[in-house]
């Protein structure tokens, strides 16, 4: 059996003094996919943030993508995300330059420098997720959907062991959903672990995988009925 990618041991999320969820125990695989769900302010994002080193880990144990979460220093957060890609709710897309410069500049960000490399890196990965036309496109050239697309082309740019998606269809249409949850599962298929929080409970029984809920500061297993 593989090392799990995230394990976590009694752990605490918190924001400021508060602890938004107790005593979390959870090990997840490579290759998984886990829906975390919960209604709005039970603490999905929080318990993301301390994933990805947005929040402390100030109680319990946890490793993830090979990170000692409790140990983590400011300057190991840069390396830690590299190793994960992020894909938010509302895109994120930098809106003063086309869909080639926001992933450029990400590239960059993240040491990469040879000219040739980055463009290669960047059709490969618009190629992944269908929008290799839109290439030169602005941001608000594209549609919702589109721009959902080319934020998971740039969260697979450092071709991460996990993806962390937070609400990634909210402001998307049903269709649209249907089509962005398509393509995580695909590359969910191609072997990335993809942890994904969502309260579109329609979208988790048209693709049901392993769902944790956030419930009243707790974090547990529910089992899907699929009718
Ligand atoms: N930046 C913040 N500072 C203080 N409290 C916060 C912050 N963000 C969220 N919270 C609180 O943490 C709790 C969990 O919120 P959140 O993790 O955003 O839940 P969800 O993502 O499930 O909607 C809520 O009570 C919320 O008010
Ligand atoms: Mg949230």
């Amino acid at each position: 059996m593989s090392q799990p990618v995230l394990s976590l041991k009694n752990v605490n999320v918190y924001q400021d003094n508060n602890a938004v969820i107790t005593d979390i125990n959870l090990e997840v695989f490579p290759g998984e996919f886990i829906y975390i769900i919960g209604k709005t302010g039970s603490g999905k994002s929080s318990f993301m943030k301390t994933l990805y080193g947005d929040l402390k880990l100030k109680q319990g144990e946890g490793t993830f993508v090979d990170y000692d979460l409790a140990t983590l220093k400011e300057r190991n957060i840069p390396y830690l995300r590299r190793k994960i890609g992020i894909v938010f709710q509302d895109f994120k897309l930098l809106p003063d330059r086309n869909v080639y410069d926001n992933l450029l500049f990400v590239l960059k960000a993240t040491g990469w420098s040879e000219k040739r490399e980055m463009d290669v890196k960047i059709n490969e990965v618009l190629d992944k997720v269908g929008m290799k036309n839109a290439v030169y496109k602005m941001p608000h050239q594209i549609s919702g959907g589109e721009q959902q697309r080319v934020a998971v082309a740039r969260a697979l740019l450092n071709d991460p062991e996990v993806i962390i998606a937070d609400e990634p269809t909210g402001n998307l249409d049903p269709q649209t959903s249907v089509e962005v949850m398509q393509l995580l599962k695909e590359i969910n298929q191609n072997g990335k672990t993809i942890i994904m929080a969502t309260h579109d409970y329609a979208l988790l029984m048209k693709f049901p995988s392993k769902t944790l809920k956030c419930d009243s500061g707790t974090l547990f297993e529910v089992v899907q009925r699929t009718v």
